[in-house]
């Protein structure tokens, strides 16, 4: 297994209790992945305020809830610690092996997987559970004027937060509507001149509570239509919020649940404070500032882009598996049609947590590895594929950020069905 952040440590307490024999290899030295603050990997993305946007009971595991005394929507502190406890209190910490990257898997009758160490190992199934927010996607192609720019220019991937003083004062340009954009424009205008919100496309920003209540935690059975389910919503969030351009933010050129949800109780209010002047796409930069592409311009010291990542594989050849573009087809985002006994962990993008989706995965895997569930012949999993993929096409705005989107109830509705027709199939 490659990764013990939250989605390897499920997988392992899945295979374990199965006694299923495994390896898990983690570049870092502890577990959690994106969710340690300055992990010792340089992959996490976390950075010193960071609270979860899904709420702890949508996050936790099934088996192992989050300690009580931990706030609806805990600090990343809480969560690294909670995965720690989880994977103490089920024994897996033996079978992780820290400090060791693995380099390269290939295929050779076994999976052959050559760890940074040099050492060669051969195993029936990978299981790769490294991660989809660590490898920042910067604007593509530069902007124009970017290597001419004096100022600042980060990757959202590299803000920590950590120096107090690194807004003070300064004009700010975010450029992106994701929770990334939200949480640093947020951070910035408390001590910031000027901060700047800068969006090629509006988005239907939510509150993380509603009617006094976390938003995630409403009902939302598989059974109702995703439309009824949508409409339903959006008429509740009519009322709690109105339209976005009230705040003076673009209108979103897409209809509401068509993009991943941000979620930010304070970016309305900064806005409304007059803190974050909403801008439109970045269009170029000179030395000293940043032009929109309405042909305003500003002073600027520093632009974050909260553009993104990049779905990467270094480990394997690119030519045996990626996801340009971030587009990785696989049968219910688990199962590659056409690599036997590799298997993809947490490589999804929920409404809600990844954490039970990734347990839930890492269950049906196990079944598939002990012969108690047997995939469907590869025409049907493509036209499944097919199938799936064309949904959400037709639902999400087309986008790097919109290539393995899932609704939480239905894909545990549909994982739970498929896991017992292929029981009776096996
Ligand atoms: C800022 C931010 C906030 C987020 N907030 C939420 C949230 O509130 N709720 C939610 O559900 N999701 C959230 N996410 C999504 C996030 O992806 C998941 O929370 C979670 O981190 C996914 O866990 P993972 O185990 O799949 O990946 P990661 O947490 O990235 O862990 C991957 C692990 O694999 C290891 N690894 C990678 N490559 C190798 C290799 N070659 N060899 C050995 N080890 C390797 C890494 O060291 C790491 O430990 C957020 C993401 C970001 C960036
Ligand atoms: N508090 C939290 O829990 C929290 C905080 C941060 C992040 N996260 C999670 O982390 C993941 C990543 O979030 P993210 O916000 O970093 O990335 P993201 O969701 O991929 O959003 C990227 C944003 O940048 C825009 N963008 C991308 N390329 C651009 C370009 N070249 N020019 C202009 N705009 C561009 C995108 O616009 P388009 O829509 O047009 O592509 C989008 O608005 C998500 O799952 C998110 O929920 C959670």
């Amino acid at each position: 297994m490659i990764g013990a952040g939250s989605s390897g440590i499920a997988a392992a307490k899945a295979l374990h209790a199965r006694g299923i024999p495994f390896d898990c290899f983690d570049k870092s030295d502890r577990v959690g992945g994106n969710w340690v603050f300055g992990n010792s990997n340089g992959m996490s993305s976390c950075y010193r305020s960071l609270h979860i946007n899904t709420s702890r009971k949508r996050m936790e595991y099934s088996d192992f809830p989050m300690p009580e005394s931990y706030p609806q929507f805990p600090h990343h502190t809480h969560i690294a610690a909670y995965f720690d406890a989880y994977v103490d209190h089920f024994g897996l910490r033996e079978s992780i092996t820290f400090k060791t990257g693995v380099e390269h898997a290939r295929k050779d009758g076994d999976w052959v997987v050559t760890l940074d160490t040099g050492e060669e190992r051969r195993y029936d199934a990978l299981l790769v559970a490294n991660g989809h927010h660590w490898d920042a996607r910067w604007p593509e192609p530069a902007f124009p004027g970017a290597d001419e720019f004096a100022g600042v220019q980060l990757h959202s991937h590299d803000y920590k937060g950590e120096d107090a003083t690194f807004f003070r004062d300064k004009r700010v340009v975010v450029l992106g509507m994701g929770n990334s954009a939200m949480d640093i424009a947020v951070e910035a205008s408390f001590s910031a001149s000027h901060v700047y919100l800068a969006a090629r496309r509006g988005a239907h920003v939510i509150p993380k509570y509603l009617f006094g209540r976390p938003l995630d935690q409403y009902a939302a059975s598989a059974r109702i239509p995703f439309r009824v389910r949508r409409n339903v919503l959006r008429a509740m969030l009519r009322v709690a919020v109105g339209d976005m351009e009230r705040y003076g933010l673009p209108k979103p050129d897409h209809e509401f649940g068509g993009a991943h949800p941000t979620v930010s109780d304070d970016i309305l209010s900064r806005i409304a404070h007059g803190e974050i002047a909403p801008k439109p796409n970045i269009a170029s930069l000179t030395e000293n500032t940043v032009r929109f592409s309405d042909g305003s311009e500003v002073d600027a010291d520093i632009v974050v882009y909260c553009t993104g990542y990049r779905v990467t594989f270094p480990f394997f050849d690119e030519r045996f598996i990626a996801a340009p573009d971030n587009d990785l087809p696989l049968f219910r985002r688990v199962f590659h049609p056409g690599i036997d006994n590799v298997f993809f962990i947490g490589l999804l993008q929920p409404l809600g947590a990844t954490m039970p989706l990734a347990e839930a995965q890492s269950e049906w895997v196990c079944d598939h590895l002990q012969g108690r569930y047997r995939l469907p012949p590869r025409k049907h999993m493509l036209a499944d594929m097919e199938r799936e993929r064309t949904a959400m096409r037709r639902r999400y705005v087309t986008s790097k950020r919109h290539t393995m989107q899932v609704d939480y109830d239905d894909y545990m509705f549909d994982l739970n069905r498929e896991r017992k027709r292929g029981a009776s199939r096996a």
